[in-house]
């Protein structure tokens, strides 16, 4: 197999007396899109974290593009971006200056058309010269988006990317995602608690409890191991359990 883009392994982080990320180690091939999953607090938002170096392990390793993160994350988030609704962007700037300033920094020299173009995809042209302080969350979310896809990212990180959008844009979404992936083979790691959502867009899934990994593989694949029709059920059952299999199931 060619060298995966994303090489995890033995990823670990704690804060104080909480393992946020325990042990994790798993590979994501060039193309494929990865839905990290799981219920609050599993770990997912640590582990993109760890996987851009916004954060330093505890132990372990993150590579991108074959690159140790920690020590070479200039040149890995040259060709990554990432998005999350919980950065939040400077509220005093319209949309267009924040995305001015993102697009400076990653060098593009005619950063206008591309803004535009990606303010359209995201239907927020219209909203560009309003202070980011006064956009709704759906629209800070589609603002964060354009932003993600300024540097035609090789790699991208989403961090529960549809959460606030509404139902149609969200689907937009969706599409553009599968566009990267299929035009530019982009490499996709987000994350969502829509299952419904991931079944559609995942190509692999990996669930995480408490900082473990609990189960990955398709979403086909791992609803079957669960004897499970829906990958909500799969869901719910790793949420109450904390395991894929019911374990008198197990045994018997
Ligand atoms: N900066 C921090 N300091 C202390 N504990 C933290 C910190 N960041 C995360 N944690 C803890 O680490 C665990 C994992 O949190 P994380 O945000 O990665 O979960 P998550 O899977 O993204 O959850 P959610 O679905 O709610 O977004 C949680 O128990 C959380 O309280
Ligand atoms: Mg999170």
């Amino acid at each position: 197999m060619a060298q995966p883009v994303i090489e995890v392994t033995g990823l670990t982080k704690r804060f104080g007396a909480t393992t946020a990320v325990d042990d994790l180690s798993f590979a994501v091939p060039r193309g494929e899109i990865l839905g990290l999953l799981g219920p609050n607090g599993a770990g997912k938002t640590t582990t993109l974290q760890l996987l851009l170096g916004l954060t330093t392990p505890t132990a372990g390793q993150a590579r991108v593009f074959g690159l140790d993160v920690q020590r070479r994350r200039y040149d890995v988030l040259q060709r990554v971006n990432f998005s999350s609704a919980y950065i939040s962007l400077p509220t005093n700037l319209t949309g267009w200056e924040n995305l001015h300033v993102f697009a400076r920094l990653y060098g593009l020299r005619r950063p206008r058309p591309r803004v535009l173009a990606l303010a359209e995809t995201f239907g927020i042209a219209d909203l560009l010269d309003r202070v980011t302080g006064a956009l709704s969350s759906g629209q800070l979310t589609r603002l964060n988006l354009c932003k993600a896809f300024l540097n035609d990212p090789e790699v991208l990180f989403l961090d529960e990317p549809t959460a606030s959008l509404d139902p149609d844009i969200a689907d937009v979404v969706r599409e553009t995602l599968r566009a990267q992936q299929r035009q530019r083979g982009v490499t996709i790691v987000y994350t969502s608690h829509n299952m419904r959502e991931v079944e559609r867009l995942c190509d692999r899934v990996l669930f995480l409890s408490r900082g473990r990994e609990v189960a990955s593989g398709t979403p086909r694949d791992v609803m079957e191991r669960a004897r499970q029709q829906t990958l909500e059920d799969v869901f719910i059952r790793i949420a109450r359990d904390g395991r894929l299999t019911d374990s008198r199931e197990a045994e018997g």
